[in-house]
């Protein structure tokens, strides 16, 4: 053996064989030198072979044409028939690696104690290890303990979205046969969106509807919340033209999402007004939209009804009268707070009560479905609970009271805007508009569910009143709002991460309004252009621990909560933000104009929510990031232990 190793140096092959046997008996040796010709590097390896040295810590690779032999920090590798320092020695691995992994853990470390999302534990005086979302935040073991459970059998998981915000005209490629909404019209007047963006192209989910199914498919959600665009259908918003175009894209959309055993959840109006019914009367400033809504409405039915079964008529009324007319950030832009705004409200709440009648009346009986509104509001903490009543009762209830409880808007609401008007010199008459009686029976009773979209918490605080003060929903309530300094952020400054808000805003629901069936129709988290593209930890975290507060208001209070739809399937037309506040489960690139759709971690995150019904054991998810994090720990691990043997 020894004889054919001396002989055969020069030759590849021989070297080969001949390297191979001599390293497997070659054991650990220390070379001084840099550099060594192969022939003494043979005589070496014989002479410590003849010593009878049993372990060997080096390696070899060889190939048809090449072989390498691995000696300490030293390489032979037969083509150059020099010996040299590798670059990338078994020794110089071992450090990368072992740095790696102290760097890994440093990372960790560090992000954990600067990063306020960061879920973890804290051990207690019993060294019990206690589990909390946000444990630097938010660690009240009463109050924020991480519940394990999961959800009812029936419960529904969903994702949402809202036509304007994702489907784009849908005339990139030809004519649609779309009128344009209020929104189209106010992204193309230059200041008023960022970066005068606008949903002309958004998600183009009209062309590319067929992917967003795949991704609901892998979410394994029961159903999407999605918009119909009044003005796709209807590009007058009358029943003068019905395009047709737009009712087979909805079905379309709709069949494939029955096919795919996905239940469609159907919002009427999402913000989008044809722009020839606000031109022609003023739009939701006039109660002649009552009659065009209904006609709308009446149409969808007729034609979608057979199959969609749950419908939302009007997505967050408080939303469209502040933003729309109010302070005019939102379409249609106008600036009237405090007149115009409750006569859009009033306007709102009768054309919604009209839609309930004539589905209750018409379409019941033959399809079966339900029918509700979704209100938006955020849970309010005050010192003093008639404080949070008051600009619970100002927000939310100024659409839930009528509806759910008398026909009517709150007491307080009533009391203070009279006499505010009054001292404000409107003689008797309010600006709060009234509903006759026969009107509040009407609207009295007329939803089947309580939509409840929820995102943040704000704390209230009583202000000085103030007589010159211009007339306005803010000066009515006449609170101050705020946030607490640590409470964890968003890329969107009105929301913050306060998970236990949502449990109490759904005891305070369910309390106030008789113990409704609430359907989530939206909670969501948003990141900004520049971080969490696609590791979103953040927003994990987020639905995380507000998901687990729907648990505990479910288990602990028995509110009576049927599903839940995180904002958004994807990231899309943020309104006034443009494409700057991110919300989706998937990443959208706006830059590209195909606006391909990439998984997030959260999207991974959110379907194995759904898949478990919730949260089966500890706190902790599986990623992709936290897959290669114990990667990188294992191999360091190998690492060391095999080459320190
Ligand atoms: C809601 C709205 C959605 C979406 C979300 C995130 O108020 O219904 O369309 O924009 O906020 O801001």
């Amino acid at each position: 053996m020894m004889k054919s190793e001396s002989e055969t140096v020069g030759s590849a092959v021989s070297v080969d064989t001949s390297a191979m046997s001599i390293k497997t008996r070659i054991t650990e040796v220390y070379l001084p030198m840099v550099k060594m010709r192969c022939s003494d590097l043979f005589e070496k390896m014989k002479e410590y072979y003849h010593k009878g040295l049993e372990r060997s810590k080096h390696a070899y690779s060889c190939t048809s044409t090449k072989i390498r032999l691995w000696w300490g920090d030293f390489q032979l590798t037969t083509t150059g028939r020099r010996l040299r320092r590798l670059t990338k020695s078994p020794n110089m691995l071992l450090r990368i690696g072992l740095i790696t992994l102290a760097l890994v853990i440093f990372y960790l470390w560090a992000s954990g104690s600067t990063n306020d999302h960061q879920m973890g534990y804290i051990v207690n005086a019993e060294n019990q290890q206690l589990s909390y979302v946000y444990p630097r935040v938010f660690n009240n073991p009463e109050r924020d303990l991480f519940m394990i459970g999961t959800f009812p059998e029936d419960f529904l998981w969903g994702v949402a979205t809202s036509s304007y915000q994702i489907e784009g005209s849908g005339d990139v490629h030809g004519f649609s046969g779309k009128g344009d909404s209020i929104w189209d019209t106010f992204t193309h007047r230059p200041g008023n969106v960022y970066n005068n963006e606008n949903g002309d192209i958004a998600c183009d989910s009209y062309n590319k509807w067929h992917e967003d199914i795949e991704m609901l498919e892998y979410l394994g959600v029961q159903v999407y919340r999605f918009s119909i665009s009044w003005p796709r259908i209807m590009p007058d918003g009358t029943l003068s033209v019905v395009n047709e175009a737009g009712i087979a894209y909805y079905n379309r959309l709709i069949n494939a999402l029955l096919e795919a055993g996905i239940t469609p959840v159907v919002t009427l109006y999402h913000w989008d007004l044809p722009q020839a019914l606000h031109d022609k009367y003023g739009g939701w400033m006039d109660e002649q939209i009552i009659r065009d809504f209904n006609s709308y409405a009446r149409l969808c039915f007729e034609r979608f009804g057979d199959r969609v079964k749950t419908w939302i008529t009007i997505n967050e009324p408080w939303v469209i009268t502040q933003l729309g007319y109010g302070s005019g950030a939102h379409a249609p832009g106008i600036a009237d707070d405090g007149f115009t705004t409750y006569i859009v409200a009033h306007n709102l709440i009768k054309a919604h009560a009209k839609v309930w009648h004539t589905y209750d009346d018409e379409f019941r009986h033959n399809q079966q479905g339900r029918i509700g509104i979704t209100l938006n509001s955020d849970w309010v903490e005050a010192a003093d609970p008639f404080v949070a009543n008051r600009m619970l009762q100002f927000s939310i209830g100024w659409f839930a009271h009528p509806i759910y409880v008398n026909g009517d808007y709150p007491e307080v609401m009533k009391t203070v805007i009279l006499e505010k008007s009054r001292i404000q010199g409107m003689n008797d008459s309010s600006r709060l508009p009234e509903f006759t009686s026969v009107e509040s029976e009407f609207i009295r009773g007329t939803s089947d569910f309580f939509g409840l979209n929820h995102y943040t918490t704000v704390y209230a605080t009583e202000m000085p009143d103030d007589a010159d003060a211009t007339p306005g929903w803010e000066q009515d309530v006449n609170l101050d709002k705020w946030y607490r300094h640590n409470w964890p952020g968003s890329a969107s400054p009105w929301l913050k991460a306060v998970p236990w808000g949502m449990r109490r805003m759904l005891e305070w629901i369910k309390m106030e309004y008789n113990d409704p069936k609430i359907f989530i129709t939206e909670n969501g988290y948003s990141t900004s252009d520049a971080n969490e593209l696609i590791n979103d930890q953040n927003r994990m975290n987020y639905i995380m621990a507000y998901v687990d507060e729907v648990l505990k208001a479910i288990e602990l209070d028995q509110v009576n909560v049927i599903g839940y739809c995180a904002w958004s399937l994807m990231d899309n037309f943020e309104w006034a933000a443009g494409y700057s506040e991110r919300f989706g489960l998937y990443y959208v690139d706006f830059n590209d104009e195909d606006r391909p759709r990439y998984k997030k971690e959260s999207a991974i995150f959110y379907s194995q929510l759904v898949h478990n019904n919730g949260f089966v054991n500890s706190l902790s998810v599986v990623t992709s990031s936290s897959i290669f994090v114990l990667l990188t720990a294992q191999l360091a691990v190998i690492m060391s232990t095999c080459l320190c043997r």
